[in-house]
Parts: C-alpha cells; sequence; structure tokens
C-alpha cells in the first residue's frame, strides 16, 4: 500500500491522493481528493436588462470577449447526438461559421457522430469558456451544409489537412497509426497538390430552437438565461435556477 502525496518532476505537489495497490499487481485503486476543489465564480454577471433580446447577438457578443481574451479553443464546442440504441454520446470539434442559420462544423459523415446524425438529425453543442466562467448551450436540428459551402472551406483548409481527410476512416477500428502515415502517403501521392473534397467528408449545421447562457456567480448562485424559439420566429427569454 503506498498513501501520501506525490510530487510531480518539478517538484509542485499535486493534488492529495491515496493509491492501494490490491494483491495482484494489475490491479490498484486511485483516489484523488477531487471533492475538495472548490472555487467561487465572480468575474461577471448576466441579467435580462444587460443581455441581447436575440441568443444569435447574445452570443456573438460573448464569441467577441473569449477571442478578445485569447483563450487557448474558443470556437472548441462540444457536441452531443444520439444513437440508435439511445445512447448519447460526446466529441469536441470546432465551430466554423455562426449566423442566422445555424452553427457549422466539419467532419466525416461516416464517423460516429455522422452515422448517429445520419438516424437522430439532433444535437447538443456546448461551448465552455473555462477563464470566462461561462458556457452556452445551443439544441436544435442538424442539416448537412450544401455541397458548395464544403468544398470552398475544404479548399480553405492546409494540404495536409485535406489529405488527412482522405487517409483518416473516421471512427473506425484500425490496425495501427501505420495504416494513417501509409494513407496519407498514398493519397498526397494520388492527388498532389489538389486533393477533392472526399465524398464522405463535409459540415453540418446546427439550426438552434433553444440557447442557454450560463454566468457563473458567487455563492453557487449563477445566472442562466434560456431562450427558447416561439412559432412566430422570436425567443422567449426566461431565467433558470442555477
Ligand atoms: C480541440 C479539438 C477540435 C476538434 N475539431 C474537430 C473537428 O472540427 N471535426 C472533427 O471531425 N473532429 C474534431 N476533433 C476530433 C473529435 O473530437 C473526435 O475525436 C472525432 O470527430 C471523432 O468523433 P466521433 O467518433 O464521435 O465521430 C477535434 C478534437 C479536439 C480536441
Amino acid at each position: 500500500m503506498d498513501r501520501g502525496i506525490r510530487h510531480n518532476k518539478v517538484g509542485r505537489s499535486l493534488t492529495a491522493f491515496h493509491v492501494r495497490v490490491g494483491p495482484g499487481r494489475s490491479s490498484y485503486t486511485l483516489r484523488m481528493d477531487l471533492a475538495a476543489l472548490r472555487k467561487s465564480y465572480e468575474r461577471d454577471a448576466l441579467d435580462e436588462q444587460a443581455s441581447q433580446a436575440d441568443p444569435l447577438r447574445q452570443f456573438e457578443h460573448w464569441m467577441k470577449q473569449a477571442l478578445a481574451a485569447q483563450l487557448p479553443e474558443p470556437t472548441a464546442m462540444t457536441v452531443a447526438t444520439v444513437g440508435s440504441n439511445g445512447r448519447p454520446s460526446t466529441r469536441v470539434v470546432l465551430v466554423k461559421a455562426v449566423d442566422a442559420r445555424g452553427l457549422v462544423w466539419y467532419t466525416n459523415y461516416e464517423s460516429r457522430k455522422g452515422r448517429e446524425l445520419a438516424h437522430c438529425p439532433y444535437a447538443a453543442l456546448q461551448f465552455h469558456w473555462v477563464e470566462l466562467e461561462r458556457v452556452v448551450r445551443i439544441e436544435g436540428r442538424v442539416e448537412k451544409t450544401s455541397e458548395a459551402e464544403s468544398d470552398a472551406y475544404f479548399a480553405s483548409r492546409p494540404l495536409d489537412s485535406r489529405i488527412g481527410a482522405w487517409a483518416s476512416p473516421q471512427s473506425q477500428v484500425i490496425e495501427s497509426r501505420t495504416v494513417l502515415v501509409a494513407n496519407a502517403a498514398k493519397y498526397g501521392a494520388q492527388y498532389l497538390l489538389s486533393p477533392p473534397r472526399p465524398p464522405h467528408w463535409g459540415g453540418y449545421r446546427l439550426v438552434p430552437d433553444c440557447w442557454e447562457f450560463w454566468q457563473g456567480r458567487k455563492s453557487r448562485l449563477h445566472d442562466r438565461l434560456r431562450y427558447r424559439l416561439r412559432d412566430d420566429g422570436g425567443w422567449t427569454r426566461e431565467r433558470l435556477a442555477p
């Protein structure tokens, strides 16, 4: 049994944790004292007066602030989809366009998310801007972007990313990394400097019918404003309890 505070190579103590090595060398439990980690959110507030009546305007305002703050990955969002067995799954993608039509990201249509969206064309998105103590959640129906839109974005990507779209059978089991490297060499030689967009690769656009803006506040009394799309095309804004 091994108990105590561990130190990393630069001598800083990691969070207190206890390690218990079981009877067999292969079995052990690692218990970190995560419950003791606490943070008070006090950076900002979000209220009905200061927020925009249109959620897209509110999103643009927060995205501009996330960009200005030079966060590490301001455009990274989690995408949740649901499989045919009813099980949800999530992954991170990069949002590439946001306008009145919705939010766009690009991927492999034959990936797990692609297969799940073909079965159930609804998704939930989440941005977590940790440093700003903000979260945006967005839900809606998902459609493929037009061929022209996908072509235009594909053409704007660096060459290795364009070859990568051919080389990676995203979400499939592969024998080893060598498969990817060999595929990249093969398609690189085949298409040279101008690979076309693979037919299995393109964009998805989520058309929002619900947005939520979350701002962390002191004492866990966070601000949450939800916008629901009405039949007349307007948005109903309401405050949710944190
Ligand atoms: C910061 C970040 C950005 C990513 N951006 C994308 C992206 O734009 N498109 C994409 O297909 N995968 C992206 N990925 C990889 C996905 O998270 C995921 O591994 C991949 O899409 C396969 O997911 P799936 O098997 O659920 O379909 C990104 C990963 C990270 C960490």
